[in-house]
């Protein structure tokens, strides 16, 4: 609904903006999401004293302090839905299946490293998760290298994974044993331990543009988990096509329960498992 007074976003702004929108993030913004878009963006008319979307648009594209309000305008449109073991069944395929298999793999070749991304982290709790998992595997003693690199597009939930504390719904599928364990009680809820968040760091970047964070042919396990919703099937495609020169050979990708990559792309087998698929690179 318009506002009296306010602003109204044009059919031609909201054009513009989905398309500044695909081009610099890939993310697909539906057609009904005018109104989504507009209630989103209208503060930050406001606070920049900009009359009309067409005017904001060429702030965002063209003004010298365009970059940082790309970041802005990012955080303001993303779906930063996240909790700790979201998704419990696949997390179970991670701990049970994949970490024992991977050690075994590591082993045979004599490498004790292990990368893990979560392209996509949000505020954390999936990059926490996972370094609670590893940890609870008991696969992996102190000479073993573990590393988990949580990437997001928007800084303010990099912020939030950095500070590493958390309350209420994000503990929503929380086992009670994991919150007493690697969690201490601090004065705005629960802080993450530092036994675990050793293992994590977080960058803010792009899906689309990994280079600068992960080396290619380095990264064991992709977690890219309800993340590529977001995106049409071309840039899906692009996407992971682009995590496969990541992976190690055998690498692994898991995403989210809702999708697949069957209509995508061939350069992945899917590995089914009772309630869950991972997607392991091919050769
Ligand atoms: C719904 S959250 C999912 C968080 C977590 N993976 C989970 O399953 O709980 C989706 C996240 O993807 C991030 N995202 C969207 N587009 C992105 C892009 N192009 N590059 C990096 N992160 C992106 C959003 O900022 C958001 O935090």
């Amino acid at each position: 609904m318009d506002i009296p007074g306010a602003p109204v976003m044009t059919l031609e702004d909201f054009r513009m903006i989905k398309e500044f929108v695909a081009e610099n993030f890939g993310l697909l913004l539906e057609n009904e999401k005018e109104g989504y878009l507009s209630a989103k963006l209208l503060p930050r008319l406001e606070e920049l004293r900009l009359s009309t979307f067409a005017e904001y648009y060429a702030y965002l594209k063209f003004a010298p302090g365009g970059a940082g309000e790309r970041l802005k305008f990012i955080s303001r449109i993303t779906n930063n839905e996240t909790y700790f073991f979201r998704e419990e069944i696949q997390l179970r395929v991670f701990a049970e299946e994949a970490l024992p298999a991977l050690k075994e793999k590591k082993l045979r070749n004599d490498d004790r490293t292990i990368r893990i991304v979560s392209a996509g982290c949000s505020s954390g709790e999936e990059v926490y998760s996972l370094a609670m998992l590893v940890l609870e595997s008991g696969c992996f003693a102190w000479n073993w290298d573990v590393k988990i690199t949580g990437v997001d597009i928007d800084p303010k939930v990099i912020e939030r994974a950095v500070a590493g504390v958390y309350s209420g719904r994000a503990f929503q599928s929380t086992p009670g044993q994991y919150q007493e364990r690697y969690f201490r009680k601090c004065d705005n809820g629960f802080h993450v331990k530092d036994s675990v968040r050793a293992m994590c760091s977080f960058v803010q970047g792009n899906l689309l543009d990994l280079d600068d964070i992960v080396s290619e042919s380095e990264v064991d396990i992709i977690f890219c988990r309800n993340v590529l919703i977001y995106f049409n099937d071309e840039t899906v495609r692009k996407i992971v096509e682009n995590f496969a020169r990541f992976l190690v050979d055998g690498g692994l990708l898991f995403l989210g329960h809702s999708e697949s990559l069957s209509r995508i792309t061939r350069r992945y087998i899917p590995i089914r498992f009772p309630g869950a698929v991972v997607y392991r690179v091919r050769g």
